[in-house]
């Protein structure tokens, strides 16, 4: 990374829910990008932006450790980060500049369709299976109900099929992913939606014009958009 590059570093989803709202947004605010799919770093034709297209699960870890200057991502991978990170001693601090209207959805325990589920007291002992074990941790503690992780970075939809575990925790948007897996969601544990953010400390000069520029931006699409 080139510390004293002048251009404003934005991460955004490479693929996934959350990308194509994303690039939509900041076009909409008036940055010009030509991107091509095999890309990771996509240069503004009118403005020194670049921005960087990650993995979203990456995005929170960037900008809390000053790698990029802003990040747009969901706020339960923020938060998920945010307490894996408090949990193992490393920094965790960055500035949230706005709440996007775009990437509604819910993290949610659910279960097989056919079990007899009466409340949270049923999952007492059981393992669930998640991406977001600090979030799903930090309920149950409140909750006052121990269970364990089964701890799958992906298709966590198929975990109770494939005897991995009794109950998944995992994102919620349609519906249709728990449907297709024959399973019921039956407690949400946070809701969440798109969040644009800023790295820890004071940006140069150069890179504040722009933020200052984009964060009215921002408030005029989405309010054009009520
Ligand atoms: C989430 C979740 C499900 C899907 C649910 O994945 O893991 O796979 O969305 O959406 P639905 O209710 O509309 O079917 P996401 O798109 O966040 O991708 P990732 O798990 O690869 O990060
Ligand atoms: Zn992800
Ligand atoms: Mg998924």
């Amino acid at each position: 990374v080139d510390k004293s590059s002048q251009r404003l570093t934005i991460a955004i989803q490479k693929s996934g829910r959350l990308s194509t709202e994303s690039i939509a947004l900041l076009q909409a605010c008036g940055f010009r990008f030509s991107l091509h799919e095999a890309r990771l770093l996509a240069h503004s034709s009118n403005q020194p932006v670049d921005l960087l297209r990650v993995r979203d699960d990456d995005i929170p870890g960037l900008v809390m450790d000053g790698v990029v200057d802003l990040g747009l991502v969901g706020e339960n991978v923020l938060d998920e980060v945010r307490l894996e990170r408090k949990a193992t001693n490393i920094s965790y601090d960055f500035t949230r500049l706005r709440a996007l209207e775009f990437g509604q959805c819910r993290l949610s325990i659910a279960v097989p369709k056919e079990d007899n589920y009466q409340g949270l007291a049923d999952l007492q002992g059981k393992r669930i299976a998640t991406t977001y074990p600090y979030l799903l941790q930090n309920y149950l503690q409140q909750q006052g109900i121990s269970a364990s992780n089964a701890i799958l970075t992906g298709s966590v939809e198929v975990a109770p099929r494939a005897g991995l575990a009794d109950a998944i925790c995992d994102l919620v948007s349609t519906g249709a992913t728990l449907e297709a897996n024959g399973l019921i969601e039956k407690e949400v544990i946070f809701r969440s939606q798109a969040q644009l953010i800023q790295r820890p400390g004071s940006l140069p000069a150069a890179k504040q014009a722009i933020v200052d520029q984009l964060l009215p931006r921002i408030d005029g699409v989405q309010m054009a958009k009520e």
